[in-house]
């Protein structure tokens, strides 16, 4: 039991993925696993572990933002020994071609400061997916029928974005989409020496202003997780 997650020792996978919303673990744990056994529930950040397929997985909530993210990752790895974790989320489009529904899996995130910045003071650190996950995960997301962008992201401290100056920076450089938690997670997956991905969904357009519909948000949830457990497990 650590400070934020309740589990035994062994209650939790050595593969974790980790949706923002407690609510989505939830329903994808009961879609997706067998043998499914909620494992935490402090504060309502709701973790289930169950089997896919005959490999024991946990889907754990990590809340929204990367201080919150840090928490549940940090306990994951130190506490529980998780060794691949996966986020699945979703993403504000901020590139033309990458429309709402798209798919995008994030090789690398950058940040303007995340609850590692600390270590790092002056140096930029570029924080990067597990490369072995990433190519699966391409691998899977192309038999999805959404169309993929593998490619560098931007993880914010707000969703309430007060500097276009800097977005109109980030879509010059390349940037396809902005989240709010894989910064961290790789890096804390680097510091450990596991292996992490983030896999998101295009939920908005920053340009467009388009959104998705919350019914199509759960399929396209659900696509998420199938093409996370098939790179957990290639
Ligand atoms: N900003 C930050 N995080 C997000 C967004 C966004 O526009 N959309 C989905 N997650």
């Amino acid at each position: 039991m650590t400070i934020h997650i309740g589990a035994k020792p062994g209650d939790i996978a050595e593969t974790v993925l980790l949706p923002g919303d407690p609510y989505r673990a939830k329903w994808a744990a009961e879609t997706f696993l067998d043998d499914v056994r909620l494992v935490n529930e402090t504060r309502g950040m709701l973790g289930f572990t169950g089997t896919w397929q005959g490999h024991r997985v946990t889907i754990q909530g990590s809340g929204m933002g990367m201080p919150s993210l840090s928490i549940y990752a940090n306990e994951l790895i130190r506490d529980f020994d998780a060794q691949t974790l996966i986020r699945i989320g979703s993403c504000g489009g901020m590139q033309d071609h990458v429309k709402v529904r798209d798919i995008v899996i994030a090789m690398t995130a950058s940040t303007m400061g995340s609850p590692s910045r600390s270590i790092f003071r002056e140096f930029d650190y570029a924080p990067c997916a597990d490369w072995s996950l990433l190519r699966a995960a391409a691998n899977a997301a192309e038999g999805s029928g959404s169309p993929v962008h593998v490619g560098g992201i931007y993880s914010s401290d707000t969703f309430y974005d007060e500097r276009p100056d800097l977005n109109e920076q980030m879509v010059r450089h390349g940037i396809l989409a902005v989240e709010m938690e894989a910064a961290e997670l790789y890096t804390l997956a680097a510091r450990y020496d596991r292996r992490a991905l983030a896999i998101l969904t295009v939920s908005d357009h920053l340009k467009t202003g388009e959104s998705l519909p919350s019914e199509q948000r759960e399929k396209s949830f659900a696509q998420m997780v199938e093409i996370a457990l098939n790179a957990a497990f290639t």
